[in-house]
């Protein structure tokens, strides 16, 4: 396959275990920039970022997700937020969020670091803002995980394509 684009969404995969290397800040500031650059509408750009690699506060988050073994064994972690003050549809708000995460997703590919895109943790959003000490205006979207992959066996599939075409008219 010739596309880069295309190679990264097909080869992506979530990585859940990670080697001890660290990630150049350079590296997480360059998955945040593709993750800008995702559409939301009427550009509104209605996210922002925590980034955590602290060792103490990465410990705190894991007590709050099923999947702290994910969290503590990551170099680094971007919570990423929805500003309230800069909605305008919760709707296309959150789709913009969505768009921006897998962007991050598919950076991190090809940037050839792993990355899992961590939605649990959500079920305790208020405590997690209060780790982070932000008010509600900021609402909790996901946390990525990200690290060097330990290996690059993952296996997923997705089901046959003409299962969800409901009409091709
Ligand atoms: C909204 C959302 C929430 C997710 N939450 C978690 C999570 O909390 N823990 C986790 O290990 N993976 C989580 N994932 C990753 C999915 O399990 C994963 O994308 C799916 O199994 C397909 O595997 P793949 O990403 O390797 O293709 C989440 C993915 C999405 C899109």
């Amino acid at each position: 396959m010739q596309s880069p684009i295309l190679q990264a969404i097909y080869h992506r995969r979530s990585i859940r275990e990670f080697t001890e290397q660290e990630i150049d800040s350079e590296l997480i500031y360059e998955i945040i920039r593709a993750g800008i650059w995702a559409p939301s509408g009427l550009n509104n750009q209605p996210w922002r970022f925590v980034i955590v690699r602290d060792k103490d506060f990465r410990e705190q988050l894991s007590r709050q997700t099923h999947y702290s073994h994910i969290i503590l064994g990551a170099q680094a972690l971007i919570a990423v937020y929805l500003d309230r003050e800069a909605m305008y549809d919760e709707v296309k708000d959150q789709q913009a969020a969505g768009a921006c995460i897998e962007n991050m997703l598919l950076a991190a590919e090809a940037l050839d670091l792993g990355a899992v895109w961590l939605g649990q943790i959500l079920k305790n959003k208020a405590e997690v803002n209060k780790l982070f000490k932000l008010d509600e205006r900021f609402d909790l979207m996901a946390v990525i995980a990200l690290g060097y992959p330990l290996h690059r066996q993952q296996k997923s599939n997705r089901k046959n394509l003409n299962e969800f075409i409901l009409k091709n008219i």
